[in-house]
Order: structure tokens, then C-alpha cells, then sequence
């Protein structure tokens, strides 16, 4: 075993693909998640993609007893992986406070917990959102911090001060803040994926939910953008893709592979790709056709946004590489399979 570590929110969608690919990679995985907006046959998609079913805390990491009891429980945690944060930026501006309680308290918890149980370094789920409208893309970790538009997005920016001023004090901890642009797909076996509670909010699980019928029409929020097909662009990252950096991540701070103790990398492709372009991606890899219709701008988008992933590429190692056409294809797998279980 290459070392124990803890992932919180470890059964959703980007958390349950990360540990994956640490259990693949050879390290021992405890999962922390209180199921709010995943479920716990999740665990069995991991075990049949890697044959090992991973240890499973059912917990909310805002409970300072029940996460100390956890580290008690499972002595030698090496690493943490927070994933455990509501991530809707509608519901956020309606319900500040769970936001901030959900989100930063979680953070506090686990920091305050680390020395004391000798745990090493921690990686950051964050998000090109602390951008806001960048001047100009592709964005680099220099980019400004623009003021935060939602109360999530201010608790991703928070966090990061949070971290970096608790490693500045002394404290004996090393940290990861990995930026992600638009992470979608999922797992090529289709045994893992996105599943969002209710409607879905974002670009992809509204898509396929259309394709498969669930959906009538995929309303895309604006023509009229200063882009040139007049929709949103964005930077649409492949989720195994994206796990993989985590792997690399926690190996680094590990084995002390670099002198910084707070580093930051942007996770994307390095392409910008439009709404349009994505449905049409979609549409030539499944030969699946997706019902839209051009409505009107949606509060608070981004007109334009993708990364200069470069440094991730250099220092990390680590470069996204699936093509869009076969994360279209492993989204809609994903949701076929949904189908075939009765789940959608
Ligand atoms: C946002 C946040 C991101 C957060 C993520 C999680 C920004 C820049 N990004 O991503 O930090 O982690 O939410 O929820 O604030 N769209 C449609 N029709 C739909 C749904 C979406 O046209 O039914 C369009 C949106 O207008 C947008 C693009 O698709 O242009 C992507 O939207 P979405 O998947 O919701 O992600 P972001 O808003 O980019």
C-alpha cells in the first residue's frame, strides 16, 4: 500500500471517479459522505471497476465528533481529498448559510484535524469560478480573483484563503488546490457517473437526460454572447481525466516532491468549446440527436472561460487527453445504464 487516504464526499460524481483511480494506483481509500446528494450503491460500482470495495463512513464532515471518531477509527491517514461541499450556484444565493456551513466548516474540521493525527497534506476541490469573467483566456493561476458572484463561489475562495493562511501560521501541512474548469463524462465502464438529485442543473446531465427522453428540450442560455456562435464557451474536462491529477497531486505532496507547501494548478484541456459545439460533439459520437432551443441568458454565466493548463502539465506531470467525442460517448453509456437499472 502506497498510503491511507481520506476522501471526503468520496461517493459523488468526481469524488467516487478520484477513488478509482487511488485504489487503481495502489493506495488504501476511506470514504467520508453523508449521501446528501449521492448514493451508497455507488460503492459498488467502485468495487466491481477495481475489485476492491473501499472502507465507508456514513458522516457529515460539519460533525467535528463524528470526523475525529473517524480518524480514530482509521489510524495512519496520510492524505485527505475534500470533495464533501454543496456545489449548486442557484441554490447557494437562495441558502447562503448551509453554503457556508457545509463548505467551510467541513474545511476547518479537517485542517484542525491533521496535525493531530499526523495526516500530511490535503487537496482541494476548487474551480475556475474564483476567475469570474476572466480579461483574457486561456486563464493561468496568475489570473486575478474576481470577486465572487454566488455564496458558493465565495466559499471556494474562502477556502483557498483559509488554506493558505493556516499553512503560512506553521502548521505542519502540505496542500493541493486544484482549480477544475468543466469537469463531464464518466467512468468508460459506465459503472460510475454523474446523477444529480431532481433536474438537473448543469450542461451534461441535462443533455443526456434529453437524449434518453427524460427531458423534452435542452434549453441553451444564450445566442447572443460575444463568441462565434453566440453561446457560452467553456472548458468541458473529461472526469477520469481529472482524477487522475488528484493520484499525481497527492503523490507529490507525499513524497515531498516539490518546496512549496500550498501549490495551485488549473485542471482543463486547454480548449474552449460552446454550448453548440458541445451538443454537436455529442450528437456525431452517439448519432444521437438532442432536442434544443435557444432561450435566454442564464443569471450569472460566464460569457467565456478555458485554461492554460500548462503548468498542471509541467510540475504535475499531468495532461487530460480523452477526446470530447469519447466523453460524449462514456456520458451517454452512463446514461443508458441508468436505463437499463430501472434508476432513470
Ligand atoms: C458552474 C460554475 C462552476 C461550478 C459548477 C457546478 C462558473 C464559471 N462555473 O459551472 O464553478 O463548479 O457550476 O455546478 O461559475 N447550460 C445551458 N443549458 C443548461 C445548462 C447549462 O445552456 O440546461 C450552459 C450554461 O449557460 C453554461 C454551460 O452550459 O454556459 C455550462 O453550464 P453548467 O454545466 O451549469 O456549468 P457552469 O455554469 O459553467
Amino acid at each position: 500500500m502506497k498510503g491511507k487516504i481520506l476522501v471526503t464526499g468520496g461517493t459523488g460524481y468526481i469524488g467516487s471517479h478520484t477513488v478509482v483511480e487511488l485504489q487503481n494506483a495502489g493506495y488504501e481509500v476511506v470514504i467520508i459522505d453523508n449521501l446528501s446528494n449521492s448514493d451508497k450503491n455507488v460503492l459498488d460500482g467502485i468495487e466491481r471497476i477495481t475489485g476492491i470495495r473501499p472502507a465507508f463512513v456514513e458522516a457529515d464532515c460539519t460533525d467535528m465528533k463524528a470526523l475525529r471518531n473517524l480518524f480514530e477509527t482509521h489510524k495512519g491517514i496520510n492524505g485527505i481529498i475534500n470533495f464533501a461541499a454543496s456545489k449548486a450556484v442557484g441554490e447557494s444565493v437562495q441558502k447562503p448559510l448551509l453554503y457556508y456551513r457545509n463548505n467551510l466548516n467541513t474545511l476547518v474540521n479537517l485542517l484542525e484535524l491533521m496535525p493531530e493525527f499526523g495526516t500530511k497534506g490535503i487537496v482541494f476541490s476548487s474551480s475556475c469560478t474564483v476567475y469570474g469573467e476572466p480579461d483574457e483566456n486561456p486563464v493561468t493561476e496568475k489570473a486575478p480573483i474576481k470577486k465572487a458572484t454566488s455564496p458558493y463561489g465565495n466559499t471556494k475562495q474562502i477556502s483557498e484563503e483559509i488554506i493558505t493562511d493556516y499553512v503560512t501560521s506553521g502548521a505542519p501541512i502540505k496542500s493541493v488546490i486544484l482549480r477544475y474548469f468543466n469537469p463531464v463524462g464518466a467512468h468508460p465502464s459506465a459503472e460510475i457517473g454523474e446523477l444529480p438529485n431532481g433536474v438537473p442543473q448543469n450542461l451534461i446531465p441535462f443533455l443526456t437526460q434529453t437524449a434518453i427522453g427524460i427531458r423534452k428540450e435542452l434549453s441553451v442560455f444564450g445566442n447572443d454572447y460575444n463568441t462565434p456562435d453566440g453561446s457560452c464557451i467553456r472548458d468541458f474536462i473529461n472526469v477520469v481525466d481529472l482524477a487522475k491529477a488528484h493520484v499525481t497531486a497527492m503523490e507529490r505532496m507525499l513524497e515531498d516532491k516539490s518546496d512549496d507547501k500550498v501549490e495551485i494548478f488549473n485542471l482543463g484541456t486547454g480548449v474552449g468549446l460552446s454550448v453548440l459545439q458541445l451538443i454537436n460533439a455529442f450528437e456525431s459520437a452517439t448519432g444521437v440527436k438532442v432536442p434544443h432551443k435557444i432561450v435566454g441568458r442564464r443569471a450569472g454565466d460566464i460569457e467565456k472561460v478555458w485554461a492554460n493548463p500548462e503548468k498542471a502539465n509541467k510540475v504535475l506531470g499531468w495532461t487530460a487527453t480523452t477526446p470530447i467525442e469519447d466523453t460524449m460517448r462514456s456520458a451517454w453509456n452512463w446514461q443508458k445504464r441508468l436505463r437499463e437499472r430501472g434508476i432513470m
